[in-house]
């Protein structure tokens, strides 16, 4: 078995105001390979080698047919891609498609009485539901019937929905594609502000709700946030006609709003006059756009990130099938959010693709206790599943053996979000996995639509720490910040780069195609006005090596990205929140190492002239982020701090808060306006850390710091 070791400190270029994420990675040691089991081997959908090479680069584009070929089309393709007006690729230029038939109406005949979907409700006395791809059909109609003839909904419309996991989520996103009209899905622990300015920038007129949920033994009352989003909505003139509101408990009220008649309606009242009805799926061109996805990037306001039908459902139904090895008897559980690219394309469209029985938890893993997740997978005998680092750090402190005390059995388990530390991957591997499961740790995006960098389960090893190599059709590349390649092997960290286009790769950004050009071609492209694809990497905005065997190693972001618990935060979103507080002169966000979440953000703020550094100042700064944002965006502290180190040109150099928050050398600063602030900073924030000052982890590097 091979064994790649003695890496040194690999560099990332300097980058002058920020410290990223991808400079403060963890800096792990080379691992040895872990090999699937032959048993597993045996019943894999990929374990042919001659298959792989149909992928290789001479036979791109036409290489992704094997994937548009499962799935049923109304009318078949022309041509694979498009290439004429890079980077707006199009992808099986001519066909028609409609996803929904893809999901629902094609598995009828074969599996009608299969469990589609099973619901866990987060009580545990509340028993599990489970809807057949039969009720399934019955109920997306139904629901199409809805949006077509009460909400007025047609193909191209969009729809801004903000649900938590429970499975009206799924058949109203499987309603929409059935008629063509563009989903928004905003992640349920959002905020209604941050739900609002979404549906603005979509034109949302309907908004779609769920009245409440439970959440850790809580039942939160959701509907509230319905009346924010729908003023924040109309502060930035996007009127809304409806918000339509699935009950927990039909018939049943479970929220403290209450209704604003005319515009507010309960779901399951307005479907009473749908009741048994059909429609036709809504047969859609190729390139259609299936959904928006909303995400942080490096300025202030989110982007929606705008899916097409045809080349995305191909590619997450060839990545589910082939990375992930679904069947259709295969009982998978995703243990993502549906509000996030996660759960749209590997707990919604990829697994329903693939008639596999996709199961849905609405709470947090934890609760009550430790334990869940494997009595859930105990009970339904899940043998596919699919989490992030952080749940499988957090599972392992607070019960590290409970998966013993379970009698199931995973033959696959996914994780996706986040670099996992070795050491969290061999408890993964051992006791979750029972050593019978193979793991593949798969890089990707929301933009990317599926999954770019696995191992393929029954043929490639397994290392702990490094995603592996590229998926099939994907060619990567690290280059540096002056273009120079970053070899396999070579002792060096870069940007990570796709050389080429692939079916599931974004269209735009949802109305500013400018920003998707500059934001993730105009760094690596080689002329503007060349139409070969050759001519437009794909720059990711990670940080990233490649060792000798061609496993990538994924360091993190190298913009204001930060990646919590898995979720994606644009520190300039929270920075923007901070500012609108009028005590606070100026604020700047860092990223910090944290043992479960990963990054947590850290808030450093300065305070307008006369303003005392008080607690309630923190508290009223906490409490504006989680209105404009979201819980998930709570800092983990805030520091208040009598100025910002600065350039002599007055910009904030985020790279030296960010290293006194990690408790790193500052490096050089004499070259600042104000160098004698550092030291002032240090010793108040270091002395806020509860316990001993803590020193920095002896894997974490500072990468680009000369030192
Ligand atoms: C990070 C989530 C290390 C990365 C699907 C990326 C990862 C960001 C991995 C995208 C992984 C995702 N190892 N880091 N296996 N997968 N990331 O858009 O920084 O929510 O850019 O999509 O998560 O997050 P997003």
């Amino acid at each position: 078995m091979a064994k790649v070791r003695g890496k040194k400190e690999a560099k990332l270029s300097k980058s002058k105001h920020k410290l990223t994420e991808a400079q403060i990675a963890v800096h792990w040691k080379e691992e040895q390979y872990f090999r699937p089991s032959k048993k597993f081997i045996a019943q894999a959908n990929l374990k042919d080698p001659a298959f792989v090479k149909k992928f290789s680069e001479r036979y791109f584009p036409e290489c992704f047919d094997h994937y548009a070929n499962l799935l049923d089309w109304d009318q078949p393709w022309r041509k694979t891609l498009d290439t004429s007006n890079p980077p707006f690729w199009k992808w099986f230029v001519g066909g028609k498609v409609n996803a929904c038939y893809n999901c629902v109406d094609r598995h009828i005949a074969k599996h009608k009485n299969k469990a589609a979907l099973i619901f866990v409700p987060e009580p545990e006395n509340e028993p599990p539901l489970v809807i057949t791809y039969q009720e399934l059909y019955k109920r997306v109609n139904e629901v199409a019937a809805m949006l077509r003839d009460f909400a007025q909904l047609k193909s191209g419309d969009r729809v801004t929905i903000h649900m938590p996991m429970i499975p009206e989520l799924p058949i109203t996103m499987l309603a929409c594609a059935r008629l063509g009209i563009v989903h928004s899905v905003v992640f349920g622990g959002f905020s209604g502000e941050a739900c609002g300015l979404r549906a603005a920038d979509s034109g949302s007129r309907v908004l779609i709700y769920a009245d409440s949920y439970y959440r850790n033994g809580k039942k939160i009352d959701h509907k509230g946030d319905a009346d924010i989003a729908v003023a924040t909505a109309e502060k930035e003139g996007q009127n809304i006609d409806k918000v339509l509101i699935w009950r927990r408990y039909a018939g049943h009220n479970t929220s403290e709003a209450p209704m604003i008649m005319g515009r507010d309606f309960y779901v399951d009242e307005v479907l009473k006059d749908f009741a048994g009805q059909t429609i036709e799926p809504v047969s859609q061109d190729a390139d259609t756009p299936l959904f928006l996805m909303y995400t942080s990037g490096t300025t202030g306001k989110p982007k929606g990130c705008q899916h097409r039908t045809g080349g995305y459902l191909a590619y997450v139904t060839g990545t589910a099938r082939y990375y992930q090895d679904i069947h259709p008897e295969d009982v998978y559980w995703c243990m993502a959010d549906i509000g996030w690219i996660t759960g749209h394309s590997y707990i919604v469209y990829g697994p329903l693709a693939l008639a596999a029985t996709s199961v849905l938890y609405e709470g947090v893993p934890q609760f009550p206790d430790a334990g869940r997740p494997w009595r859930i997978a105990e009970r339904l005998d899940v043998n596919i599943f699919h989490t992030s680092p952080t749940a499988i750090r957090m599972l392992r402190k607070a019960g590290a053996d409970e998966p013993k005390k379970y009698n199931y059995h995973f033959k696959h388990m996914t994780t996706v979000g986040e670099p996992i530390e070795p050491e969290v991957w061999k408890w993964y591997h051992e006791v979750v996995g029972k050593r019978e499961a193979v793991i593949v740790d798969t890089w990707w995006q929301t933009e990317t639509g599926g999954f770019l960098i696995t191992t393929k389960p029954a043929l490639d090893l397994m290392k702990p720490g490094s995603a592996g190599p590229a998926a099939l059709g994907i060619y990567p590349a690290i280059w540096d910040e002056t273009r120079r390649e970053i070899k396999p092997g070579e002792d060096a960290a870069g940007n990570l780069c796709i050389r080429n286009p692939w079916p599931g790769i974004m269209q735009t950004i949802w109305g500013d195609p400018e920003r998707f050009v500059k934001q993730y071609y105009s760094k690596y492209r080689k002329n503007p006005k060349s139409k070969k694809w050759q001519d437009w990497p794909y720059f990711a905005g990670d940080g990233a090596m490649v060792s000798a065997d061609g496993y990538y190693r994924i360091l993190g972001r190298v913009d204001d990205v930060i990646n919590v618990a898995g979720h994606r935060l644009g520190t300039k979103e929270i920075e923007s929140a901070c500012l609108t507080c009028s005590k606070v002169a100026e604020a700047a966000v860092v990223p910090v190492v944290d043992e479960v979440k990963g990054r947590v953000p850290e808030v450093y703020i300065s305070l307008k002239p006369g303003i005392l550094p008080k607690k309630a100042v923190e508290d009223k700064v906490i409490a504006t982020i989680e209105t404009m944002i979201g819980k998930i965006a709570r800092p983990k502290m805030i520091h208040i701090v009598p100025d910002m180190p600065k350039t002599r040109s007055g910009k904030i150099m985020r790279r030296v808060l960010a290293a006194i928050s990690n408790t790193m050398d500052t490096g050089d600063i004499t070259t600042l306006a104000n160098p004698d602030i550092v030291e002032q900073i240090r010793v108040l924030v270091q002395g806020r850390h509860v316990g001993p000052l803590k020193e920095g982890p002896a894997d974490i590097k500072m990468f680009g710091e000369e030192t």
